[in-house]
């Protein structure tokens, strides 16, 4: 399409799963494969913005056109992030982000012992950047978060993503249902938006491109309705 109606807006997107070492050759990770995240900065690029992509293991080739920024554990992610926010208009968090990281990552690779039987790990909280982003002053950027959840009632899924925009302070959130075969490293994706209100922005669902583009459709609404 040539639709240009994100020109001149800077649109920071991150994407994929971020990775928590346990030591040289092992990490935490997650199933995200950043699929949606660089269909968003894709679509917001064809859009006209000037997108940098934070790029967290993507399991997916590099959108054209985009200032990619790689990063693997949440704490980069969090620096890159902070960064880059402070010059956008729009940030979308479509990354996921470990929530926990090892307390203690070893220099060299972690022995199993003849005598051992099992393994306990400590982990200690990830700082929560949505919610960073959300809860300092950021007028002027829209903050776009996003929730995967495995909640099969979709009222309860709803109520999830109702009480998680709030607690974290963003403009919009998108609910997506994720699962053993939904959600990550599909191609498709059946979203909720929802608003600043609580209430429901757009239902979006199809290819994640189509998605990402019906998405854009509410930011542009929104970036323009909040612009002087
Ligand atoms: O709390 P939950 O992980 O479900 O929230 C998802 C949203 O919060 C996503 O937008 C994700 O990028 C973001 N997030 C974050 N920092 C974390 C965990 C999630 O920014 N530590």
């Amino acid at each position: 399409s040539g639709r240009r109606d994100l020109a001149g807006l800077r649109v920071v997107v991150t994407a994929g799963g971020t990775r928590e070492p346990l030591d040289p050759v092992r990490f935490l990770g997650n199933r995200s494969s950043g699929k949606q995240g660089v269909a968003i900065a894709e679509a917001a690029r064809a859009r006209g913005a000037e997108v940098t992509l934070i790029a967290a293991n993507l399991e997916v080739a590099d959108p054209g056109g985009c200032d990619i920024r790689r990063v693997s554990t949440a704490l980069e992610l969090q620096d890159a992030v902070t960064d880059a926010a402070r010059e956008a208009d729009v940030v979308v968090m479509a990354a996921a982000v470990a929530d926990y990281r090892p307390a203690d990552v070893s220099e060299s690779k972690l022995k199993k012992d003849a005598s051992d039987s099992g393994l306990t790990l400590e982990l200690v909280r990830n700082p929560d950047i949505l919610a960073g982003l959300g809860h300092a002053p950021h007028d002027g950027t829209l903050l776009v978060g996003f929730a995967a959840e495995t909640e099969p009632d979709d009222e309860a899924l709803l109520a999830l993503g109702r009480a998680k925009r709030e607690a974290k302070g963003a403009d919009l959130l998108v609910v997506n249902r994720v699962g053993w075969h939904e959600g990550f490293a599909t191609d498709e994706n059946a979203v909720v938006v929802i608003g600043r209100d609580g209430e429901i922005v757009t239902r979006a669902h199809g290819t994640k491109t189509s998605v990402a583009h019906d998405i854009l459709d509410v930011v542009v609404s929104m970036a323009t309705t909040t612009a002087v």
